[in-house]
């Protein structure tokens, strides 16, 4: 997480002359009313707003508080971003204190740009287990989530392409599982690691606990594998370079306006004795978060449905300043509740991360690159060249999933018995945000993930300005399971990196996991350094149809409203034990099917 930032090369890619893409609200045709108006262009907002646009009668408003992804280097070479740099095209959030966390407080990213957090994500693309999906058709009473049913729209999203090196993948992911006519490019890694004889090597090695698995996109995740990642070859490819690339962008029907803030929905009067909503305000005022602006709002109607695709924070923090949410809170801040749902802004759910730092012998790691910048212009001039290097890579390569075998505080938070509670990273370099880049040396990162955890937060407002971020309180660790979990992962990565495999290879860990040594230094070790893997969701739950909790039905219709929908990551009633991007893509795709159906259009 340490290469410099690169803004704005601006000479990378030809920047397509794009008729449709609108930088202020006055350019929009006055007179234009929309069928439907999609707030937030991330994975479900571009996924939206491509699909409702393809029959040439619909027409769609997609608004996006961040600009255009076009030309934003960070947002096109894998590597630079790193997870973090990328601010400039952040929301720039930080959670509450986290007692998981011994109270310290974390930075929160969020893409702020079209394709949302996929511009400035780490590109791990996993479908989560088939127990997962299967477990979504249970919590929600539709079977139109479950993994068979879903295996169409999984294939609609997914265009598998080859390596950035061109070399044979045989081996390292089973084509059957897959799609190449989809939209969003995925690949395995284009420039090989120093180390990946010795994954393999530690698939046979501890075959019982971490076996090989060819496909962990097959249904079965558990084991060792290649990465497949939202790479097309070598640049990043995300909800806006796939949904909304140049052919969908030159739709007439289709107006994507950026530098849009959603600031609220409106009431529209009432449908059947429901609230609707098919009014949204914004401004285009460019106002930094924890900003003021009294600049005017526009107003913009739908005359079919309004859907909220603002991600777990957004999303949520638009709802309650609309008036829908818990009425207690609401009127704490003098906002007028329109519809009573104590459900909106809870069971906040996130993924833990720790960084485990090891010393390698090798000259091959990346930190040769993020310490030297000479180094890192000379890849960056390769990568513009040729598209080939180190820098067609994301940080990632190889990741593995597993379960504690015992769990002495129950009830089991996995979908079933073959999906995982945790995830190792393997990444070739120094990789943290909570330790600082030290000036030189060369490093092996196994991340652990918890990928199951029991606690749950919340997303409550901390004022009524639209531009103040809300309490994000992930509860990051918050039960004695979770951090059993945690512990139990970095316990089994220490005997990783004991196996033979990596005699040779890891020299010793680094200073803070070294120390590591009793339960009480592995438990303060894990509360000052873990993080998180950016992966909210859960804030405005599907729940069955008549159900007394959560948000939307299981079509993300808001529930006891008219005219307002929601489809991104706010909605999924558990967090997957997986890299959710691929998920709410998926979302995206059913849920664009679901609309069209309930419109015939
Ligand atoms: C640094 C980082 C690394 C990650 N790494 C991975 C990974 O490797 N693999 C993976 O699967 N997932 C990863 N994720 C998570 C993944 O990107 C998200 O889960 C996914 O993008 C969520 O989709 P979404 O549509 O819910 O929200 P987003 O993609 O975040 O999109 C929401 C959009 O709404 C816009 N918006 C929000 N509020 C407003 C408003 N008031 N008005 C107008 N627009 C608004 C935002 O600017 C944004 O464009 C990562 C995320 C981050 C931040
Ligand atoms: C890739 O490798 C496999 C197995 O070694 C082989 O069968 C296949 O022919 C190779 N493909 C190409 C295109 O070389
Ligand atoms: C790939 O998956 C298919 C379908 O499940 C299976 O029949 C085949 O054996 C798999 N190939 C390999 C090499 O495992
Ligand atoms: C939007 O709808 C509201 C409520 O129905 C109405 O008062 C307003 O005039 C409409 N605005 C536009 C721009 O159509
Ligand atoms: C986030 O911080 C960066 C760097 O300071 C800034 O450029 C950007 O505008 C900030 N984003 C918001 C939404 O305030
Ligand atoms: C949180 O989710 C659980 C199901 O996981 C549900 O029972 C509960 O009602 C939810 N809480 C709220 C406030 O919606
Ligand atoms: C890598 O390290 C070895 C010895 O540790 C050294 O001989 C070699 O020159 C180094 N290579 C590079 C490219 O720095
Ligand atoms: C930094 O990279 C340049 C270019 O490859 C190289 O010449 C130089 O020796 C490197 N500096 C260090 C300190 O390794
Ligand atoms: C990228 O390549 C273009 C020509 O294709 C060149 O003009 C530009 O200077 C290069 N930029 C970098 C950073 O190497
Ligand atoms: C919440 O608002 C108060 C002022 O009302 C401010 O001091 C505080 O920093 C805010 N908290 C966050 C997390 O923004």
């Amino acid at each position: 997480m340490h290469l410099s930032s690169y803004p704005v090369l601006g000479l990378l890619l030809p920047i397509a002359c794009v008729a449709t893409l609108y930088e202020r609200a006055e350019e929009l045709p006055a007179s234009t009313s929309y069928d439907f108006v999609i707030v937030g262009a991330g994975a479900g907002g571009t996924v939206l707003a491509n699909r409702l646009s393809e029959n040439p009668g619909t027409t769609v408003l997609l608004l996006e508080a961040g600009p255009s992804n076009l030309g934003v280097t960070d947002a096109i070479i894998p590597m630079l971003p790193q997870g973090l740099a990328v601010t400039t095209y952040d929301w720039n959030y930080t959670t509450t204190p986290q007692p998981g966390f011994a109270g310290r407080s974390i930075g929160y990213p969020r893409g702020r740009l079209l394709g949302g957090s996929t511009s400035t994500n780490t590109m791990a693309y996993t479908r989560a287990s088939n127990e997962e999906w299967d477990r979504y058709a249970r919590l929600t009473g539709d079977e139109g989530w479950s993994w068979k049913n879903m295996q169409k729209y999984m294939l609609m999203n997914e265009k598998f392409v080859a390596s950035a090196d061109g070399h044979n993948t045989t081996g390292q992911y089973n084509a059957s599982y897959h799609s190449t006519t989809g939209m969003v490019s995925i690949s395995l890694p284009g420039y090989p690691h120093p180390f990946d004889s010795r994954i393999i090597e530690t698939t046979k090695e501890l075959s019982e606990d971490w076996p090989f698995n060819l496909d962990m996109n097959s249904g079965y995740m558990l084991g060792i594998g290649w990465p497949q990642q939202s790479i097309d070859t070598s640049a990043r490819s995300s909800g806006a370079t796939a949904y909304l690339a140049a052919e969908y962008m030159s739709r007439p029907n289709l107006h994507v306006l950026v530098n849009a803030h959603v600031t609220r929905i409106l009431q529209t009067g009432t449908d059947s004795g429901k609230p609707a909503f098919r009014s949204v305000e914004y401004t285009t005022a460019d106002v930094p978060t924890g900003g003021t602006s009294t600049a005017a709002r526009t107003v913009v109607n739908a005359t079919k449905e309004v859907i909220l695709a603002a991600g777990a924070i957004g999303t949520a923090q638009i709802l309650l300043l609309s008036g829908i949410g818990p009425e207690k809170e609401l009127s704490a801040l003098g906002i007028k509740t329109i519809l009573n749902n104590p459900s909106v802004g809870a069971n906040l759910t996130d993924h833990p991360l720790l960084s485990n730092l090891f010393y390698v012998n090798s000259n091959e790691t990346y930190d040769s690159i993020t310490m030297n910048g000479t180094l890192e212009a000379e890849d960056i001039a390769i990568w513009n060249a040729t598209q080939q290097g180190p820098l067609v890579n994301s940080p990632l390569a190889h990741l593995g999933w597993a379960r504690v075998p015992n769990n002495p505080y129950g009830p089991d938070t996995t979908a079933g018995p073959t999906t995982p509670h945790y995830e190792i990273l393997f990444s070739n370099g120094f990789l943290s945000t909570t330790t600082p880049l030290p000036s030189s040396g060369h490093f092996m990162t196994i991340v652990t993930a918890l990928t199951s955890p029991a606690a749950r937060g919340s997303v409550t407002l901390n004022t009524s300005n639209p531009f103040d971020q809300p309490n994000i309180n992930p509860n990051m660790l918050g039960t004695d399971y979770d951090m059993f979990l945690m512990e139990s992962a970095v316990t089994a990565v220490m005997k990783i990196a004991a196996a033979d495999a990596w005699k040779d290879y890891i020299i010793k860990p680094f200073e803070d996991l070294a120390a590591a040594t009793t339960p009480d230094a592995l438990k303060s070790y894990i509360q000052t350094k873990a993080a998180t893997i950016f992966h909210p969701v859960g804030t405005a739950a599907m729940s069955p149809k008549g159900a007394s909790w959560g948000v939307t039905h299981p079509d993300g219709l808001v529930k006891h409203t008219a005219g307002l929908r929601i489809i991104d990551a706010s909605i999924l009633p558990v967090i997957p034990s997986a890299h959710p991007q691929a998920a709410i893509y998926f979302l995206g795709e059913r849920g664009a099917a679901l609309v069209k159906e309930a419109h015939g259009c």
